[in-house]
């Protein structure tokens, strides 16, 4: 089991990039791989999330090349009906994103296949996808609990799935885009309501492919995505901005360190993704965007942030769905900001790669601060950190944003069970050695 033992205190500066988006990088590869032709891609995340994505299509027989230590990536796409039965069952590890959108594709296969994850992925809400791919015809079984693994029975489906109008009861992306995926195998038109934006990678890219799509706005920040089944993907080539939730534990480092100063270049700043900013903003921070232009079908552009006096705020509940992997981070911002925090409309917090607002409670009380969890969030009093040893509980946001509490801490802080560090930013312990952070392994 990997630790992290982080000194307290410290200033953080420099100019830095970090990995490739995460979401992006699984999309690419699943495009990619259905498309005719060949699509290059440069900037992939090399974490274990998507690697998960990109060696279930290897094993759904598709020819992939690369990684390279760049991040370029070859995929020699084998069409809409071109996948192939894998061997053995996918592994899709830690991967959330792998498996609920792989669920709605796989749906859509003449061939069975069993997905199956780590005891975290294992025990996280499938429903959410199970269900609506089986109003689409999809024959999915799921243990008891509606959770993984998933026995998706392809070779028992009559005919094709059938188009579905959803409305999706939770704010998902992933949900959104599983059902997207099954849409374009399906018989008819799938038309998806969100009832709050959600990250929209995969309609970007579904367009960047050559793939019909509408999105209409129908008003109060709620779109519907419709596509008919039966088209083709055209291949392309793809740049992965940096993630901005990769972005954001160094953007709070910034803001709480004492003469800080860091430039991230060349994050996506899509306005599905940019809470953290927003959010950051409100508490009082310093943050200029720069060299804003569009790389491909994403946004992108650098990130200047300097040490900040931040306030606490009450979180516009809009803001939620924008930043939703960024409150473990924004949780420690929170307990550096003089006054109270209130976040509301959070509850999907509680079923991510761990409960996030049970594990930063726990980690934040053992380091002083007074706090509490809601059904449905949190509420954070500023203060400061005394050292001590909190548990990530095998959450990489978690892990990476209790190391960035140490710089306001009075004494050494202790990481436990950082291993799935890994999952999003392969390199973090030298990306924070390189500004400043004084943190080992
Ligand atoms: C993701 C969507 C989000 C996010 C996850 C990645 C995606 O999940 O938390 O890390 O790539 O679509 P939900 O869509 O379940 O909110």
């Amino acid at each position: 089991m990997t630790n992290f033992i982080v000194q307290p205190g410290g200033e953080v500066s420099g100019e830095i990039l970090v990995p490739g988006d995460k979401s992006i990088s699984h999309r690419s590869i699943m495009f990619g791989s259905l498309a005719n032709g060949i699509t290059n891609i440069s900037g992939f995340l090399m974490g274990e999330d998507s690697l998960a994505t990109l060696a279930a299509f290897r094993a759904m027989g598709v020819n992939i090349e690369g990684p390279d230590d760049k991040g370029n990536i070859t995929i020699e796409g084998v069409g809409m009906k071109g996948l192939k039965k894998p061997d053995s069952d996918l592994d899709l590890g830690n991967s959330g994103t792998s498996m609920r959108l792989l669920t709605g594709l796989l749906s859509a296969q003449d061939f069975d296949v069993r997905l199956i994850g780590d005891q975290s992925l294992s025990s996280r809400p499938m429903k959410r996808v199970v269900a609506p791919v089986k109003l689409m015809g999809g024959k999915i079984e799921t243990d008891e609990n509606n959770t993984a693994p998933l026995s998706i029975n392809g070779s028992q489906r009559q005919g094709l799935l059938n188009g579905i109008a959803y409305h999706l009861p939770v704010a998902s992306a992933q949900v959104k885009s599983c059902l997207l995926l099954a849409g374009m195998y399906a018989k008819g038109k799938t038309c998806v309501t969100e009832p709050a934006p959600t990250r929209d990678h995969t309609e970007r890219m579904l367009e960047s492919f050559g793939y019909p799509l509408d999105v209409i706005n129908l008003g109060d920040g709620k779109s519907q995505i419709c596509l008919d089944g039966g088209y083709e993907l055209k291949a392309c080539d793809l740049h992965i901005p940096s993630d901005i939730s990769s972005a954001a534990f160094f953007m709070v480092a910034a803001c709480i360190a004492d003469n800080s100063n860091v430039v991230l270049k060349h994050v996506g700043i899509n306005p599905t993704r940019d809470g953290i900013i927003n959010i950051l903003k409100l508490m009082g921070a310093d943050i200029e965007i720069h060299n804003e232009k569009m790389i491909g079908a994403e946004p992108v552009a650098d990130i200047v942030v300097k040490t900040s006096k931040l306030q606490g705020i009450s979180i516009p509940e809009d803001q939620v769905p924008l930043a939703i992997d960024e409150f473990p981070i924004i949780s420690i911002a929170a307990a550096c900001a003089e006054g109270q925090t209130i976040l509301t409309g959070a509850e999907e917090l509680r079923v991510k790669e761990s409960d996030r607002i049970q594990a930063m409670i726990d980690g934040m009380t053992i380091l002083g601060i007074d706090c509490e969890g809601t059904t449905d969030g949190m509420i954070i009093n500023g203060g400061d950190f005394t050292g001590g040893e909190v548990d990530s509980c095998g959450d990489h946001r978690i892990a990476m944003s209790f190391v960035m509490a140490a710089l306001r801490a009075k004494d050494i802080i202790t990481v436990l069970n950082c291993d799935n560090v890994n999952t999003s930013f392969p390199g973090f312990v030298e990306l924070s050695q390189q500004v400043g952070i004084r943190i080992q392994k």
